[in-house]
């Protein structure tokens, strides 16, 4: 989130058309929950569009990339790897040294779409399971970076939106946000 270290979502194994609509979600999720940027291994034009377009609605600041070389990424990234995978360690065992970690240093935090190389298990300084269970990358996105921010990612202000949601107990609100 602004003024902190940057937290970047890198989605591997992206498969173009089959995977797009979960992709999109990956991306529509880090934004809304406090990531400063998605990275996607693939070819993910159609994600990166759609993301782009609700950034440019809704507001942000929120980058969208692809990569054709998401080991150079994981090789050269300067900071703390998070592997968000059902086989790791439980979230509620380690958030507090990611949070202690990511207070000083920038934070990738990888999700899969199909099996996840093994490398990337070897590579992660955290391999995080949100439960031990099977279960989906935008589910699991989503309980850590609610854990990682400690809920402040939900009263985050948005910038450079043309339009915003009235919360509304009952009913639709979305008003044009006055440009001063
Ligand atoms: C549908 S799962 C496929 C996982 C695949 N079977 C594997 O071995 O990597 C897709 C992604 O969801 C995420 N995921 C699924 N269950 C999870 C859990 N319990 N905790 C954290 N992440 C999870 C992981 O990032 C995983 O790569």
């Amino acid at each position: 989130m602004q003024n902190e270290p940057e937290v970047v979502v890198l989605r591997l194994g992206h498969r173009p058309g089959r995977d797009n609509r979960m992709t999109t979600h990956v991306g529509l999720t880090a934004r809304a929950l406090g990531a400063d940027r998605v990275v996607i291994a693939g070819e993910a034009s159609n994600p990166k569009g759609t993301i782009e377009d609700i950034t440019g609605r809704f507001g942000g600041p929120f980058e969208v990339e692809l990569t054709d070389s998401h080991r150079q990424l994981l090789r050269d990234w300067d900071g703390a790897v998070v592997h968000l995978t059902m086989y790791g360690l439980p979230i509620q065992d380690v958030e507090g040294d990611i949070r202690e970690d990511h207070r000083e240093d920038h934070l990738l935090v990888v999700v899969g779409a199909e099996k996840v190389p093994f490398d990337v298990y070897e590579r992660a300084d955290y391999n995080v399971g949100v439960t031990n269970q099977p279960h989906s990358e935008v589910a699991g996105l989503a309980v850590f970076l609610d854990r990682l921010f400690e809920g402040r990612e939900l009263d985050r202000e948005w910038e450079d939106a043309d339009r915003q949601v009235v919360p509304k107990e009952t009913g639709k609100q979305v008003e044009p946000v006055d440009e001063e």
